[in-house]
């Protein structure tokens, strides 16, 4: 087990990306925090890891709330003892056109990816500062490097998150805290749209491994970034993306 008894949150854990990852993180041993705006499917999550043999609990939160996200990282911190593992994860998308995108659309985006993860950051740093030891990883997308057609606000959240990467990653290095992040694609509720949409349907082909991912086979790289073999590793993205990152 390569997370036995480690502390993790995972933010957006009540489904796709962060579910899997919520559910691995538990099999290699950790102790998971399902975070997560959703109360019901946050709790089905952590009821299903606790039924599997592993350790879990659903911690209710909308991460774009400091004072909820500080409430929550005290409750973590109360059922299992100090974060070990920090998965900024939770995510939203609300597309339109640049011209066309309202104040709202924007905000929301920016709010959830941005200001939740930075929420995060804070409410965890301190323990890890003081503990010298801590993981930080942050989802990212492809569309930080590359854009996205009507996504102007996902682009720069994903991008700014990027941004927070190589900053916290320069600035906790000399605590021992790694930070990385992960560029991910796969068949999840958030990308149900732009699969099913007949406009879209040759992208798959263009990808090197011509076939979307399960979020199963993104997880594994989320332990990767929080386990000891990837000790000597900051400020980096990894894109599991099929290879789509060299085709775009
Ligand atoms: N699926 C992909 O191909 C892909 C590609 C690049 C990046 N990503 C990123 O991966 C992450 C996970 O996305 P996914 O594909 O699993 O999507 P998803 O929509 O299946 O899951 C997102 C989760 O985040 C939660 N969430 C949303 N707003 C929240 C808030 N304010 N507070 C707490 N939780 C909140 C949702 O309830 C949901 O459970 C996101 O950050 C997304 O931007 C996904």
């Amino acid at each position: 087990m390569r997370l036995k008894d480690r502390v993790a949150v995972v933010t957006g854990a009540a489904q796709g990306i962060g579910r899997a990852v919520a559910e691995l993180y538990a099999k290699e041993g950790a102790r998971v925090a399902v975070v997560d705006v959703q109360a019901e499917a946050a709790e089905k999550v952590a009821a299903g890891i606790r039924e599997s043999g592993g350790d879990a609990v659903a911690v209710v939160c909308d991460v774009s709330d400091r004072a909820a996200v500080n409430e929550a990282a005290a409750t973590v911190k109360e059922t299992y003892g100090p974060i070990d593992i920090l998965v900024n994860n939770a995510g939203v998308t609300r597309p339109a056109m640049l011209h066309k995108m309202t104040e709202e659309q924007w905000e929301t985006v920016l709010a959830v990816h941005l200001h939740g993860s930075f929420h995060w950051l804070q409410a965890v740093v301190h323990d890890m500062i003081e503990r010298e030891t801590g993981r930080i990883i942050f989802t990212s997308s492809s569309t930080a490097q590359n854009g996205s057609i009507g996504q102007i606000n996902y682009a720069a959240a994903k991008s700014g998150m990027l941004g927070m990467v190589r900053t916290a990653a320069r600035e906790l290095g000399r605590y021992n805290i790694l930070v990385n992040a992960v560029a991910p694609a796969a068949a999840t509720e958030m990308t149900l749209k732009v699969r099913t949409d007949p406009r879209f349907a040759d992208a798959v082909k263009r990808l090197p491994l011509r076939r979307h991912a399960e979020p199963e086979e993104i997880a594994p790289t989320f332990v990767y970034l929080a386990c000891a073999e990837s000790g000597y590793m900051t400020g980096q993205v990894l894109s599991v993306d099929g290879g789509g990152m060299m085709v775009r």
